[in-house]
């Protein structure tokens, strides 16, 4: 661990929440031209989420629904087609600094070293966490001057997570970003990225494929349905921080959430939990209008 704010157990923000912004999407549709074809295809139709300042929401969904677009328009990388996506209560207009994003895929320049594209992320600007130090919470301790095609698959992916945590973003948009990780890394990532939401309280969303991941980490999940997507269901994790993985009640929620996709015996997602989401929706809706 290092003296910086990401890896110390005095952060300044510690349990603070004051570094977060909240995140809405209001009837929010994203279509995409097909170039040679007639008409556009829809991706995203109508899709409603509000997510607190601080709050770590995961999102579930078939693969092609939409999912990493929906992270592109948080960030700013694309806009939708219609309805609003809003950062802090104002709409998105373009990238914001207070947003990072954690790519499907690592992206990394192959012409920097490790480090310098881990510096990339604080988008010049001094950060209390130094690179290298950050590399070591990362599991790529020695790895700062090596260069992207030195790296495996899931060193890559994790660099990129250390790139995106360095400038401390108010936002955190992880897509899928530990997919290519073993699965005891993933674990150990898992760890290290509920450590820093404890201590510094960034507003998270996360698409991921892994059902125990989002029961891990999120205090909701969001399940989004078959394309043009929209949400579809949201589940509150209620269960105390820092989880056990082996609690009975996150057994019984991911035996839900697998009913809802179609395995096991589950019926889908009980109607009082997305009552109360709904009703909870509103609110924050309410809140950010
Ligand atoms: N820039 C683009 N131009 C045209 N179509 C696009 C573009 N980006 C995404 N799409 C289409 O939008 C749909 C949703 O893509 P997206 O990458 O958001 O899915 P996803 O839910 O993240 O899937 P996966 O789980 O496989 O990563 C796909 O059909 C894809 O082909
Ligand atoms: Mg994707």
């Amino acid at each position: 661990m290092n003296g910086g704010r990401l890896g110390g157990e005095n952060g300044a923000n510690a349990g603070g929440g004051t570094r977060s912004e909240r995140v809405g999407l209001v009837g929010v549709a994203k279509a995409f031209g097909r170039r040679g074809r007639q008409g556009a295809l829809p991706v995203l139709d109508d899709v409603d989420l509000s997510v607190a300042g601080g709050e770590f929401v995961a999102v579930l969904g078939p693969s092609g629904c939409g999912k990493s677009t929906l992270l592109r328009l948080i960030a700013g990388l694309d806009r939708p087609t219609a309805g609003e996506v809003r950062l802090g209560g104002q709409p998105v207009t373009g990238v914001d600094a207070r947003c990072a994003i954690v790519f499907q895929e690592p992206r990394l320049l192959p012409w920097r070293s490790v480090a310098a594209n881990v510096a990339l992320g604080a988008r010049g600007r001094a950060t209390a966490t130094k690179p290298e130090a950050l590399l070591a919470q990362v599991g790529l301790d020695g790895f700062a001057a090596a260069y992207p095609h030195q790296l495996s698959g899931g060193m890559a992916q994790r660099a990129g997570l250390a790139r995106a945590l360095i400038g401390e973003p108010r936002v955190l948009l992880l897509d899928e970003p530990f997919a290519a990780l073993d699965a005891l890394t993933r674990l150990r990532m898992q760890d290290l990225l509920a450590g820093i939401c404890r201590q510094w309280r960034p507003t998270v969303v996360m698409v991921t494929h892994d059902v125990d991941e989002a029961l891990t980490l999120a205090d909701r999940i969001v399940i989004m349905g078959p394309r043009p997507a929209r949400v579809v269901a949201t589940i509150a994790v209620p269960t105390l921080r820092p989880r056990d993985r082996a609690d009975p009640a996150l057994a019984r929620l991911r035996a839900e959430i697998l009913g809802f996709f179609g395995f096991g015996t589950g019926t889908g997602i009980a109607p009082a939990a997305t009552r109360r989401e709904d009703a909870r929706h509103d609110e924050r809706e309410a809140a950010i209008a």
